[in-house]
């Protein structure tokens, strides 16, 4: 038997609207959550991460499922605004619910398709990091045209990416990983920061998903690709 639905946000409520976002924008958003949370940035934050709104950069996270992911890197980069982009329903609630609880403030959560939000709401030059962590693979060949990695998404992702910015991928899927190696490298304004390979099967000191620790613990070949707007920058 399925268990109900909780639909109270024990807290501020994270999530945004793609209206919202479109009249006010991302910094003055951010900026608004930001004075909601003086109080726990007062205490719990030095001096040295309190850098200027115009400053602070921006990660993106398409698909976060059960949030494991973007919780934990939002947790220890209290400096860093992260946006998470989720197509359901019920995952964004249970996850707007999970940041509410945990005061994340710098979490904001859209409820929408990515490949529609990314183009809307975040070119040009917007991005810093974009991560598509073990998006849905769609093995049957009448569904491919499903997956976000497409040519259109990545050319859109990088004109959404600053200079030195990142977009990461990963997946478990080997005919989706072959797909993904095919559409990076085939970006021009892309560059293969793990080259001369065109992905690592694992990346020390990353944060696991929930999907990435439920195909680790049976197996599965990972590939995590990470592609930049310039050929070498520091990774995470
Ligand atoms: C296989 S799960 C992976 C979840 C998480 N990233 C992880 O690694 O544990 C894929 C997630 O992407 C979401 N998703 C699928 N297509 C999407 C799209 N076009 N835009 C935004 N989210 C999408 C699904 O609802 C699901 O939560």
């Amino acid at each position: 038997m399925s268990r109900s639905l909780k639909y109270e946000i024990p807290g501020d409520d994270p999530r945004l609207s793609l209206t919202d976002v479109a009249a006010l924008g991302w910094d003055e958003l951010f900026a608004k959550t930001r004075q909601t949370g003086e109080n726990r940035l007062a205490e719990g934050i030095d001096a040295s991460s309190r850098i200027s709104e115009s400053r602070r950069r921006r990660v993106l996270e398409i698909g976060f499922g059960r949030g494991e992911f973007l919780l934990a890197m939002a947790d220890r980069m209290p400096e860093v605004d992260f946006v998470g982009i989720e197509i359901s329903f019920k995952r964004t609630l249970k996850m707007a619910r999970k940041v509410a609880r945990a005061e994340l403030r710098n979490i904001r959560l859209l409820e929408a398709r990515a490949e529609v939000a990314l183009k809307q709401l975040f070119l040009p030059l917007g991005l810093s990091e974009i991560w598509v962590n073990f998006s849905d693979p769609w093995p049957k060949v009448r569904h491919s045209h499903r997956r976000v990695i497409q040519a259109n998404f990545v050319a859109d992702a990088a004109l959404a990416l600053e200079e030195g910015g990142a977009l990461y991928v990963a997946t478990d899927d080997v005919r989706y990983a072959h797909q993904i190696d095919t559409v990076l490298a085939a970006e021009s304004r892309l560059f293969n920061q793990y080259h001369p390979w065109p992905y690592l099967a694992s990346v020390p000191g990353r944060f696991e998903t929930g999907y990435e620790e439920q195909w680790r613990s049976v197996g599965r070949p990972l590939h995590f690709f990470a592609y930049a707007t310039t050929p070498r920058i520091d990774l995470p």
